[in-house]
């Protein structure tokens, strides 16, 4: 029987998981399909009741739905629960199991395309979700060292005192961020500055970053965020936010597969799907 696979959010057409995912599973010969559901929130906990009924072997959760999914699910991973967030579910023996790949799938993208982030000084900006998925999954494997910053300098305050993992954090605002830059072997921004169409903003000044320092944006709409282009003009190693968003998905894919698929083409599918786009 084919399986069946998806993605929950509201409103969920921009959503490029189903291209994603359609392509690596054709790709590993595997029988299932994955499709978009548009789900409001006050009809979540129906739709969940309604996909354990079909046996849906697993599904992905995006916005605005990561936090209030958790309640609805049978089981949640450890860190998962300590981010307070969930993305992906996986059916297994009639229960779903709730993880957050968010967070690991940022680690992987980093760590598979420049070194290991154990031992590093690292910078994150925002205090947000994302920010929070990224934070406690560092923190989780034994990586120490994150200062965060953020507008509002009590969510970061928030943020690290509710994080159960150890951690030597220092909580700054943008103007200390920025007199501390040179500081840091990876600068993080989280935030949701410079994304389109407001891509004339930057969430704070990189003059004074460590050289061939790794500078980071989960955004991925524009590839290249005015944050990007001054990193690489400071002699930064940059990555744009498509490999956090292909290894989340690679990760949740495997969880239900069993299977590693080609996350090197996942990326690629979405960047020229974007690049159609503009
Ligand atoms: P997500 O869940 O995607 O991380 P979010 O929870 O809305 O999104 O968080 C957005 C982040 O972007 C926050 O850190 C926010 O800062 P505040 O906590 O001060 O609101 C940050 N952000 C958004 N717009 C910003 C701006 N114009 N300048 C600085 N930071 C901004």
């Amino acid at each position: 029987m084919k399986k069946e696979y998806g993605v929950i959010g509201y409103p969920i057409g921009h959503s490029m998981s189903p291209l994603m995912h359609n392509d690596a599973l054709e790709q590993l010969e595997i029988n299932a399909i994955y499709q978009a559901m548009q789900v409001e929130p006050s009809e979540l906990e129906a739709k969940v009741n309604e996909l354990k009924k079909k046996a849906f072997a697993g599904f992905n959760i995006t916005v605005p739905h990561k936090v209030a999914m958790m309640k609805y699910l049978d089981e949640i991973d450890e860190v998962a629960k300590a981010i307070g967030a969930v993305n992906t579910a996986v059916l297994s023996n009639g229960k779903y199991k709730g993880y957050n790949t968010d967070g690991l799938g940022f680690v992987k993208g980093i760590e598979e395309q420049f070194e290991s982030l154990q031992g590093k000084n690292i910078l994150l900006i925002g205090a947000g979700g994302a920010c929070r998925a990224i934070y406690y999954t560092l923190s989780s494997l034994g990586i120490e060292d994150i200062d965060i910053a953020n507008r509002t300098v009590e969510k970061a305050e928030q943020l690290k005192n509710a994080c159960i993992y150890p951690v030597h954090s220092e909580v700054l605002s943008l103007k200390e961020a920025e007199q501390k830059i040179g500081k840091y072997d990876m600068i993080v921004n989280t935030t949701t500055v410079g994304m389109s169409p407001l891509t004339n903003a930057k969430p704070l000044s990189l003059k004074g970053m460590k050289k061939n320092a790794i500078v980071a944006d989960i955004i991925y709409n524009p590839l290249e965020t005015l944050f990007l282009k001054e990193a690489k003009q400071h002699g930064a190693r940059v990555q744009n936010g498509l490999a956090m968003f292909g290894y989340q998905g690679a990760i949740a894919f495997e969880l239900w597969n069993g299977k590693k698929p080609d996350v090197e083409r996942m990326i690629h599918i979405v960047e020229q799907q974007l690049n159609r786009k503009v």
